[in-house]
């Protein structure tokens, strides 16, 4: 969360800097801000509310220069306003900040820097690191490259950070510790951004930050240090990603574009490691630790959000195909709760964003115990790839509206592929489902086409419930994660309240809201448990609740007990998440738009965590 950028080079940072800015915006969207070095020193221009607004308050100003940087900001410290937004600057000017995360011990630096006079301006821990790096620079009549080295010595928490110096003008100076931070590099100009998408239409040459690494930039070179000043090799990588991948492509929103993404992004993702003749799972990601899956005794998986919902439909793969037990955690509640872990486990952290921080500390209290870590990763490069043992990428390319739709069944499948491989490894899946499986992986991309044809349906049953107060969703099985899934795309893109529930699970709570106001969606796709979500529906209809079910192609029974069905072709019980989500997703955007929100950039979200 906070998206930053930077520039320097011989070209007008300006424009760099606001399109680079454009593209971090799912990062955070409370304030935006810039701070060029002009020939009168560094100016600094901030506001409240989207890039857009700030942007057209720097249009009616005369901005040159060569070298800035750039925030988008998710307020942590502080509400969102112009004070508030960063750059931030030393009280003296002599230091400007950007900064993506949290400076924990801020108060007590704070408490310091005041005894020695030091005033503040906003409520930020920024500005705090911004007058610590000051302070050093002035007491110790140092370069401010060692001014920020021995700041961040002090400082306990998080950041991506690019600085500038105004008494030296030809250098911006980049850490990072805990957020992400990537360096384009061109010829005599060099990019700075929490992400490669600013950067990817100026360069292909990337170099990954480490954490405790400080770079030091001038239009001519990159230096590369250790906070402690051991010196590095900067390691030049090419970067494999589209423009147009990240551009909208005629769709209204983002997330609209992604949900219409995922034929080919399921495809992306088993293409080349699924195959039907001979039926069989290549994981090449996998290889180096084929022992340890084979010996594992239990599985854990760890993961936020969207991506904890698909762990939970690979909980249920896994143990099926496979007959491990699988348990699946929040990371934040795993890596505080003093869990058991052994090293003969394996973890399984899923994230789209390979940056979000709880997962990122549960990856590495996992490793500390000695269990074997894999990743199910979205971004190539991403911290968690770079900490994990072993993993597989979802291919879902990049996924720039908030809500998680297409990296979603991207995890489901790449979750399906571990489960079946395991189950293969272990001969605890036989030979003619494994196979009939596979075949059928193929046919989904056609069959998610064919639910992606009927938007009527969605935005006919979204004009009617879209001021419906709370919504029910009920799953069953591999399902039930479906319907949480469903839920968390209602409430986060549309603001109505939803609740996820195991559709038995109904009758022990969640009956007692049901009357003729509460819309229930119910996965009802024909399964072994097709016959008790039918009476789960009949128990719903008997309290007057609008029942919208979600049914197998051709359902008549069903048809005629719901107020309304959506269809999905029929696909082997396993595989259903794959499907059942599809109207669900579009659901909850039809209704968002319906009810005039920002379905890319949701109140309070930001689609990479980078806070705890
Ligand atoms: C945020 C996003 C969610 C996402 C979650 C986990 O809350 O808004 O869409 O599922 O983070 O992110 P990750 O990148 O780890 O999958």
């Amino acid at each position: 969360m906070c998206g930053i950028v930077g520039y320097i080079g011989s070209k007008q940072a300006f424009p760099i800097l606001i399109s680079g800015l454009k593209r971090l915006e799912y990062r955070g969207y409370d304030s935006a801000g810039i701070a060029l070095q002009q020939s009168n020193g560094i100016t600094t221009y901030k506001k409240q509310g989207k890039v857009s607004d700030l942007e057209l308050f720097i249009n009616k100003r005369e901005v040159s220069g060569n070298i800035g940087i750039g925030h988008t900001r998710w307020a942590t410290h502080g509400e969102p306003n112009d004070v508030n937004a960063h750059p931030h600057t030393s009280m003296n000017g002599k230091i400007t900040v950007i900064h993506n995360g949290i400076i924990e011990n801020y108060s007590r630096l704070q408490k310091k820097l005041v005894d020695r006079g030091y005033t503040f301006t906003s409520e930020t821990d920024t500005e705090v690191l911004a007058n610590l790096i000051e302070y050093i620079y002035i007491k110790g009549n140092i370069s401010a490259e060692l001014s920020v080295r021995l700041a961040l010595t002090k400082v306990i928490g998080a950041y991506g950070l690019v600085i500038m110096c105004s008494d030296e003008p030809n250098k911006l100076i980049a850490a990072r510790n805990g957020s992400p931070l990537v360096i384009g590099v061109g010829t005599n100009e060099y990019f700075i951004a929490s992400d490669a998408t600013p950067i990817v239409e100026h360069t292909n040459r990337i170099i990954y930050l480490n954490d405790k690494e400080v770079a030091v930039i001038s239009p001519e070179e990159l230096t590369l240090k250790t906070i402690l000043n051991d010196s590095l090799t900067p390691i030049i990588q090419e970067l494999n990603l589209d423009i147009e991948e990240i551009e909208k492509g005629g769709f209204d929103h983002f997330m609209l574009k992604e949900i219409y993404e995922q034929p080919k992004s399921i495809t992306d993702t088993f293409r080349g490691r699924a195959s039907q003749n001979p039926p069989e799972i290549y994981l090449g990601g996998l290889y180096n630790v084929f022992d340890k899956l084979d010996a594992a005794q239990r599985i854990l998986i760890v993961a936020c959000g969207t991506s904890w919902h698909a762990g939970l439909v690979g909980e249920y793969l896994i143990e099926e195909f496979s007959r491990i037990p699988v348990e699946v955690e929040y990371a934040s509640e795993f890596r505080y709760r003093n869990p058991i872990i052994y090293n003969t486990d394996i973890v399984i952290a899923i994230s789209q964003s390979g940056e979000t921080a709880d997962t990122l500390a549960a990856v590495r209290l996992a490793k500390e115990a000695g269990a074997t870590v894999l990743g199910i990763c979205n971004v190539v490069g991403s911290s968690i790839t770079r900490e994990t043992d072993a993993g597989v990428y979802t291919h879902a390319g990049p996924e720039i509206g908030v809500a998680s739709t297409k990296a979603f069944t991207a995890q489901v499948t790449v979750l399906t592929m571990i489960a079946l491989l395991l189950g293969k490894r272990r001969n605890t899946i036989c030979e003619k489902e494994y196979k009939e499986i596979i075949a059928e992986l193929y046919t989904i991309p056609k069959k998610i086409e064919e639910i992606l044809t009927y938007s009527e349906d969605y935005k006919a049953v979204a004009e009617l419930y879209k001021n419906a107060a709370n919504f029910i969703y009920l799953g069953r099985g591999c399902l039930f994660p479906v319907a949480l899934e469903g839920a968390l795309k209602l409430k986060e893109i549309s603001y109505i309240h939803a609740e996820g529930y195991p559709a038995a699970e109904m009758k022990h709570g969640p009956i007692a809201l049901i009357d003729e106001n509460m819309p229930v969606v119910i996965i009802a796709t024909k399964d072994k448990s097709y016959e008790k979500v039918v009476s789960n529906i009949q128990e719903v209809r008997a309290r007057k609740g609008i029942v919208i079910a979600i049914v197998s192609k051709g359902d008549k029974t069903i048809a005629g007990l719901a107020n309304h069905v959506l269809e999905v072709p029929e696909t082997h019980m396993q595989l259903a998440p794959l499907t059942t989500v599809i109207p669900l997703q579009l659901l909850s955007y039809y209704i968002a738009v319906m009810r005039g929100c920002d379905v890319d950039q949701p109140r309070n979200l930001a689609k990479s965590v980078t806070v705890e």
